[in-house]
C-alpha cells in the first residue's frame, strides 16, 4: 500500500476503529479552456489533476451514515431514513448530498421523494475523507469529494451506475444540496480524466473525447497559480452570469447559446443590451476557442495553443467580467515572464490561474509571478505544477 493509502486507512481506523471495506479516490480538475460554457450546452476541455480526495468506507449493519474529514473536526451523523437535502449544511453537505442523490437514483430516479424514499436495501456507511486538493482555489475540491463518494457508494450499494450518470449525481448534489447552480464540467473531468489527455466535453449531449495533450513531447507543462483569494459559487456572481446567458438565449430565440456561432454575433449585438451581448459574445467565442485549441493540439502541437488561452482570459476579464485584479496580475505576469499562454481557470471571482510554460521557463515564471504579487502587496500565491491524471478509481 502506498503512503497516502496507508495514511487514509489509518485515519479511518482512528475515527471509526477497524479497517475500511475499501478505498476510492477522485481528482480535482483544471480547466484548460472553455469557461462557463458547460451550462450553455457548449464545449469545455478540462484535465483531471494529480491531486486527489480519498474516501475510506465501510458498510454498517444499520441505516446510519457517519462521515468525517481530516480537514474538519468531528463526525457528522445522519440516518438514511432522515436524509433531507434541505437539512444538509457545511462541508458534509457534499458527501451526504451525494448519498442523498445516489439514494434517489437507487429508488428509481428523479421523481421519487427525498428522505423518506430511501430504499430499505441500502445500508448505512462509515466514510472518512482525506484530500490534497486545495480548497477554494477553483480546482474543484468539491467535485473530487462528490466523485470519490459517488464511486464508493456505487460499489458498496451495488448500484451499477455508469460514470456519466455518476457525474450527473455529483452535479445534482451540488445544485440541490449545496445550492450552487453549476454545470457538469467538474464532475465529468474528475470521473473521466486520463493521464496526459484533456477531456473534450460536449455538454449538449454529454459526449466526451480524450485528446492527447503531448505536453511531455513538446517540453511544456502547466503551472497553477492559486491566488488564495476566495471564490464561492453559491454567491451571486456565478448565478447572475448564468441568468444573463439564459436571458440572452431566450431573447435570441434559441434553446441555449450553443445554437449560436460567430456568424450570429452581429444579430446578437443588434438585439441585446450591451452587457448581455458581452456575456453572449464570451460564450460564443469561448466555444470556438475550445475547438481551435483541440485542433491546434492535433495539428501543430501544445506549444501553439497559447494564443487561445490568452484570448480566453481577455474574454473573461472584459466580456464575462469574472476575473479579479489578482487573477489578472497572475496572467499578465506569467505572460511577461515567457509563458506560452495563461488564463484564469474555473468559475472566477478568485481562485486560480494556469500558465502553460516551457519546462525550462517554469521556475522563472513562478518566481516572476511571486515577485509581482509581493510588489502589489497581495497575499503570496501558491504556485505548483500539475499533470493530467487518471480520473476517479477504486484504490483498494
Ligand atoms: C465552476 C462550475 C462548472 C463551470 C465552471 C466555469 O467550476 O462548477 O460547472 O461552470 O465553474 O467554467
Amino acid at each position: 500500500m502506498n503512503e497516502v493509502l496507508e495514511r487514509e486507512s489509518g485515519y479511518f481506523s482512528s475515527q471509526f476503529g477497524g479497517a475500511p471495506d475499501g478505498l476510492w479516490s477522485a481528482p480535482g480538475r483544471v480547466n484548460l479552456i472553455g469557461e462557463h460554457t458547460d451550462y450553455n450546452e457548449g464545449f469545455a476541455f478540462p484535465i483531471a489533476i494529480d491531486k486527489r480526495t480519498t474516501v475510506a468506507a465501510r458498510v454498517r449493519a444499520d441505516r446510519l451514515l457517519r462521515v468525517t474529514s481530516s480537514s474538519f473536526p468531528g463526525v457528522i451523523e445522519v440516518s438514511l431514513d432522515h436524509l433531507d437535502p434541505d437539512a444538509l449544511t457545511g462541508w458534509a453537505a457534499y458527501p451526504l448530498g451525494v448519498a442523498w442523490a445516489m439514494s434517489r437514483a437507487a429508488a428509481g430516479g428523479a421523481g421519487s421523494a427525498a428522505g423518506s424514499g430511501v430504499p430499505s436495501r441500502l445500508s448505512g456507511l462509515d466514510l472518512a475523507l482525506t484530500s490534497d486538493v486545495p480548497a477554494g482555489a477553483g480546482l474543484s475540491s468539491s467535485a473530487a469529494v462528490e466523485c470519490a463518494v459517488a464511486l464508493a457508494l456505487n460499489d458498496l450499494w451495488d448500484l451499477g451506475l455508469g460514470r456519466p450518470e455518476l457525474a450527473r449525481i455529483g452535479q445534482l448534489a451540488e445544485n440541490r444540496v449545496v445550492g450552487a447552480p453549476t454545470g457538469i464540467m467538474d464532475q465529468s473531468a474528475s470521473l473521466l480524466g486520463e493521464p496526459d489527455h484533456g477531456i473534450l466535453l460536449d455538454c449538449q449531449n454529454l459526449t466526451t473525447e480524450a485528446v492527447a495533450l503531448g505536453f511531455a513531447g513538446a517540453g511544456v507543462g502547466l503551472l497553477v497559480i492559486d491566488t488564495r483569494t476566495s471564490h464561492s459559487h453559491a454567491d451571486g456572481g456565478y448565478a447572475s452570469r448564468r441568468r444573463s446567458c439564459e436571458d440572452g438565449a431566450r431573447r435570441l430565440g434559441v434553446g441555449s447559446l450553443r445554437a449560436l456561432g460567430p456568424a450570429d454575433l452581429p444579430r446578437a449585438a443588434a438585439q441585446l443590451d450591451g452587457q448581455t451581448y458581452r456575456r453572449v459574445r464570451h460564450i460564443i467565442t469561448e466555444n470556438q476557442r475550445v475547438l481551435d485549441t483541440v485542433t491546434a493540439l492535433r495539428t501543430s502541437g501544445a506549444a501553439t495553443i497559447g494564443r487561445f488561452l490568452n484570448e480566453s482570459h481577455l474574454s473573461m476579464r472584459d466580456d464575462f467580467e469574472i476575473s479579479t485584479p489578482e487573477l489578472d496580475l497572475a496572467v499578465a505576469s506569467a505572460q511577461e515572464m515567457g509563458a506560452i499562454g495563461a488564463r484564469m481557470t474555473g468559475g472566477g471571482f478568485g481562485g486560480a490561474a494556469i500558465a502553460l510554460v516551457r519546462n525550462d521557463d517554469a521556475a522563472a515564471v513562478a518566481a516572476g509571478v511571486a515577485r509581482d504579487f509581493a510588489r502589489a502587496g497581495y497575499t503570496a500565491p501558491h504556485i505548483f505544477p500539475v499533470t493530467a491524471s487518471e480520473g476517479a478509481r477504486r484504490e483498494l
